[in-house]
């Protein structure tokens, strides 16, 4: 047991059958039916490849794409072929979540055998907007579909989802209700690793916020600055064009526009609070860069009207790169602007490659962050990369995560064997 949750140590696992939750969501390159980023694939690994070793039979479950920001739904099949490349060992799947056919499956693996279902979230009540909605109890969730049609074929829960860990979704939370349930490897090591660096981060602490999933990025800037765990926030890509709207930059119409037709003009009044209380530990753009033919450098009296602002400036970089240099812990959330286009990766590249020779302890964690470390070749620089993104911020809130509360009390219920 480690955090009052039972780990893969106490149970028997030799021909039982695991249901295991994984959190393999990575880019996919829709044409042809492959995966941009495979990180969060061999993170898993371990887990599964112990569960297999030691004669489970391993169904796992997994979700791709997301309702809410993307609606960007697809099936888990390229993930299987995946997981057969890393594993060595034939991953089958089957396009079924828990109907007759994905249970007449996982009733014939014999000890060893490894079993990926489709993509969970195309169960409605998988959804996260149902979710939300809903806001169902941990038995509320233990009664729908997808767990009442697989938890009699199984004998123990694993859950290695710590990218998924703050979604309170049924094959997350539901299951422990009626099955044994242990933590993943890789959860296990999150959660190890992010606790204690929380608890004693060495200073100066400092937090790169940027990219364009907002809610999550103020979430963290606010938990952060107001818990004194942040020294320093840099701040760039859509975050900073937010908070530089807050202190009355005018950042033109088009970028305006952009923040108003995504929903996002009430984080301006979120960041003008954030600025009130911890404007001194907030570093902002001195300059920013548009594109018009080429790349375009502008100081921030000097924004253009009719186009999109896409990476920080020259000026900026180094600035940001100053700090980094002094810096013993960097937590690393979202680019600096859009680092897929060669016109606007200058900011990113600048950061990236300072982290990765900074004496520094780094931390990154969201699929952007860890995508633009594979693209500059920085995975073996970085201190630690986390797997989750949304999850990690939710967890450096404090917060028991969903999932967590949900091995926790398994654990009452079926405490360890072994
Ligand atoms: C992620 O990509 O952060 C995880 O897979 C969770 O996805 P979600 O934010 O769509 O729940």
């Amino acid at each position: 047991m480690k955090f009052g949750i039972c780990t893969l140590d106490d149970f028997e696992l030799k021909g039982k059958t695991v249901l295991c939750r994984i959190d393999i969501n990575q880019p996919i390159d829709k044409v042809n039916n492959k995966l941009k980023d495979t990180t969060r694939i061999k993170a898993c690994i371990p887990t599964i490849k112990e569960l297999s070793d030691k004669g489970a039979k391993v169904v796992l479950l997994a979700h791709q794409g997301s309702d809410i920001e993307y609606k960007n739904y697809y099936t888990t099949q390229p993930h299987s072929e995946v997981l057969t490349e890393l594993l060595g060992k034939k991953v089958k799947f089957i396009d079924d979540v828990c109907g007759p056919s994905a249970r007449l499956e996982i009733s014939k693996l014999n000890d060893g055998e490894i079993l990926l279902l489709d993509n969970v979230r195309h169960m409605a009540e998988e959804m996260t907007l149902f979710e939300t909605k809903l806001n169902l109890s941990l038995e509320e969730q233990s009664k729908t579909l997808v767990v009442q049609k697989l938890y009699p074929l199984a004998d123990l829960f694993v859950c290695d989802a710590f990218a998924a860990a703050h979604r309170s979704q049924p094959t997350l939370c539901g299951f422990g209700q009626y099955l044994p349930s242990a933590i993943g490897r890789l959860f296990e090591e999150e959660f190890c690793v992010i606790s204690s660096i929380m608890e004693a981060p060495k200073r100066p602490c400092i937090f790169i916020l940027g990219g364009a999933k907002i809610a999550d990025a103020f979430l963290m800037m606010n938990t952060v600055l107001d818990n004194g765990i942040a020294d320093k926030v840099l701040t760039g890509g859509l975050v900073a064009n937010i908070m530089l709207a807050a202190k009355n930059i005018d950042i033109g119409t088009s970028s305006m526009a952009f923040i108003t037709k995504n929903n996002l003009s009430e984080f301006i009044d979120i960041a003008k609070n954030i600025l009130k209380n911890h404007s001194e530990k907030i570093a902002l753009p001195d300059d920013l860069a548009y594109i018009d033919n080429k790349r375009i450098e502008v100081g921030i009296d000097n924004l253009p009207d009719d186009s999109l602002l896409v990476d920080i400036g020259s000026q900026t970089a180094e600035a940001y790169k100053r700090t980094i240099s002094e810096a013993a812990t960097v937590f690393i959330n979202g680019p600096m602007g859009v680092f897929e286009k060669d016109e606007s990766e200058y900011g990113t590249k600048e950061i990236w490659h300072a982290i990765a020779n900074s004496d520094a302890y780094s931390v990154l964690g969201g699929g952007d962050s860890i995508t633009a470390t594979n693209k500059y070749a920085l995975e073996d620089s970085m201190s630690y990369i986390c797997t989750g993104g949304g999850a990690l911020i939710r967890f450096l809130t404090g917060e028991e995560l969903p999932a967590v509360k949900a091995l926790r009390d398994a654990a009452k219920k079926f405490p360890p064997t072994i």
